[in-house]
């Protein structure tokens, strides 16, 4: 076991109809205006929206409307929503909607508070304040509902790049799994990709030993096949919604990395590249670079993937467990390969060079040069 700190200041309210706590919150907290941030269409057709908005009302707090946050939210939106909430002087944010709507909210929050382009704080500008975040979750995928993590991109410049800070925790988040029983088949296996994806990273590029954190892991990662199982056959299963939504928060709120000593992020590093300039889903993008870059890895680090094959899948030899995972991908509606996603080998030099930035900043470049992000991505081909 490695040092560590631990202090994850999310307040969680899960359950049936707890979205109707919104209000009495906000009104207990002192909060009188809120900017109110969604999507595009989800939150106005579940009724969910107009549902927030009469809770509020009711209890005397006055909200501005946000909505439009696009899947892989974009910086131009969210350069608007902090002049919005500048203007109204808000003094929190509430982001009704998924892991788009919240790291917007979550970049409008800093911004509200700061001087000049929100940008900056992406490209590695220190934050100093944010507005109180507040957050209904209808999509159980990032974990932006428990952690200091924003994600935006900049169409200008094509850099899917992100903020982390303890500003940015929300202070509470409202998870009722009901409220995802709408989510269609290919976001919801999209987000048990995700949420794989955010254990597995730590998982293989930590040092050996600290058996309880693979084993919080591999339970993580068992509960997520399992429940994404019966979620695909029966969308409105509420324990299956709810077991999945809770793994989901869990692999990435800062509970599975703690005492593991270094860890890195390398396949969300190439994948931001690929949603940034393709504009595919984040988790149909992890599951073309997730198998590439384990088979990539696994010949310079092959015991823990032996491990990996065994408690995942009973299956013997990293090979053998890669495409395990791989074929549950497949299974489950989530593209393999680049061609998958309609995009062409012609591209990778390109991809690499983009991800090869975000390496950079995330101090990853010594191993992640632009020639190994190209080699794990032809491993993608
Ligand atoms: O805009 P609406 O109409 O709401 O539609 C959304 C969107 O089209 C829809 N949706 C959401 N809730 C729904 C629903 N449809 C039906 N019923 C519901 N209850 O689903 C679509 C996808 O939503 P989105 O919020 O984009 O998905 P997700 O939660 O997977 O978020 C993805 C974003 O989060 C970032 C990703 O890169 C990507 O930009 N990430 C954020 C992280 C973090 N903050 O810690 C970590 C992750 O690694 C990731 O990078
Ligand atoms: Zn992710």
């Amino acid at each position: 076991m490695y040092d560590f700190e631990f202090h994850n200041p999310t307040r969680i309210i899960f359950g049936r109809g707890k979205e109707e706590s919104i209000g009495p919150l906000l009104k207990d907290a002192g909060l009188a205006k809120v900017l109110l941030v969604y999507g595009s269409q989800s939150v106005k057709k579940s009724g969910l929206l107009d549902r927030v908005k009469d809770n509020l009302g009711r209890r005397g707090v006055s909200y501005v409307e946000f909505g439009g946050v696009v899947s892989n939210p974009v910086l131009s939106h969210t350069r608007k929503g902090v002049e919005l909430a500048k203007a109204e002087k808000v003094d929190a944010v509430l982001a009704v909607g998924g892991g788009s709507v919240l790291d917007e909210a979550k970049a409008i929050a800093v911004g509200a508070l700061a001087e000049g382009d929100i940008w900056q704080f992406f490209t590695g500008k220190e934050i100093r304040a944010a507005l109180p975040i507040y957050t209904i979750l209808t999509l159980a995928a990032t974990g932006s509902e428990m952690n200091g993590n924003s994600v935006v991109t900049n169409e200008e410049t094509r850099q899917k790049y992100n903020i982390a800070s303890p500003l940015v925790y929300p202070k509470v988040s409202i998870l009722n799994p009901q409220l995802t029983c709408t989510v269609p088949a290919d976001y919801s296996t999209y987000g048990a990709v995700d949420a794989i994806a955010h254990v597995i990273e730590a998982y293989f590029t930590k040092k050996p030993g600290t058996r309880l954190q693979d084993r919080l892991v591999e339970s993580i990662i068992k509960t997520v096949i399992a429940s994404h199982n019966v979620i695909l056959k029966e969308p409105d299963n509420y324990e299956a919604r709810a077991e999945f939504m809770w793994t989901a928060t869990l692999a990435l709120n800062g509970l599975t990395p703690t005492g593991v000593g270094d860890c890195s992020f390398p396949n969300h590093m190439i994948e931001h590249s690929l949603s940034a300039l393709y504009n595919i889903a984040h988790g149909a993008g992890l599951a073309i670079v997730m198998p590439a870059w384990m088979r990539w890895y696994s010949r310079q680090h092959p015991a823990q993937f032996e491990r990996f094959a065994d408690r995942i899948f009973g299956v013997q030899g990293a090979e053998a467990g890669i495409a395990a995972l791989e074929k549950w991908f497949q299974e489950i509606g989530a593209p393999i390969r680049l061609q998958d996603a309609g995009i062409g080998a012609d591209d990778i030099e390109m991809i690499a060079d983009n991800a090869a930035g975000l390496a950079k900043l995330w101090g990853i470049d010594a191993v992640y040069s632009k020639g190994v992000i190209a080699d794990v991505l032809r491993l993608a081909t």
